[in-house]
């Protein structure tokens, strides 16, 4: 299967997700694209060698579908058949999201449906929370509101703040996003539950 990874910034989660797919894993990542020519994630799929494609919002300025329509010319000229967004920080409309409906992931810094949208380990703080973690699901139209295929938890520790809380749940979001994608596309759709 070929698959294209979505970045907006530092990339950790597609170079984790790329790192998995070599050897016999059922997919293989054929194509980075940033919403940004200035996602770090760039340089680390070069150094993958990953092709890798730009489409910066700001060139379809009130125009989202017009961004949307490159994204997806980009996508069909590599032959990308299943989207995997990682650290993307763009919103897709309902019509590009329903045309990759089964076919498009997401990766979550919360305990869906717990926080969906931003800032979610300052609320988890705020919210005084004992466990924190994150969730790869499916996107659908809804914001952070697809079918969930997986989870990591860790606890919450006195003194975290939204950085050290940040810190300790990327691993857990690089070791969960492989496990799941790699299920996903030997087509088994029960949820992973790690517990970090
Ligand atoms: C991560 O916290 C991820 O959960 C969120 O974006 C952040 C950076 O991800 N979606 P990456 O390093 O760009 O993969």
């Amino acid at each position: 299967t070929r698959v294209g990874i979505l970045i907006s910034g530092g990339g950790s989660n597609m170079v984790a997700l790329a790192r998995d797919m070599t050897g016999d894993h059922p997919g293989r990542a054929r194509l980075v694209i940033a919403n940004d020519p200035g996602a770090g994630g760039l340089l680390k799929a070069n150094a993958l060698r990953i092709p890798t494609a730009v489409v910066d919002h700001r060139d379809f300025p009130k125009d989202r579908v017009g961004f949307e329509a490159a994204l997806q010319a980009a996508l069909e000229e590599a032959r990308i058949e299943v989207v995997a967004l990682a650290g993307f920080m763009r919103i897709l409309t309902p019509a590009f999201t329903a045309k990759w409906a089964g076919r498009m992931l997401n990766i979550h810094p919360s305990l869906l449906p717990k926080y969906k949208g931003l800032h979610t380990h300052a609320r988890v703080l705020e919210a005084g929370d004992a466990r924190h973690g994150c969730t790869v699901h499916e996107v659908t139209a809804d914001l952070d509101d697809g079918p969930i295929l997986g989870q990591a938890r860790m606890d919450v520790r006195p003194g975290d703040t939204p950085q050290t809380l940040a810190e300790r749940l990327l691993p857990l979001e690089h070791r969960l996003y492989p496990l799941v994608l790699r299920r996903y596309l030997a087509g088994d759709r029960t949820p992973v539950m790690l517990d970090g």
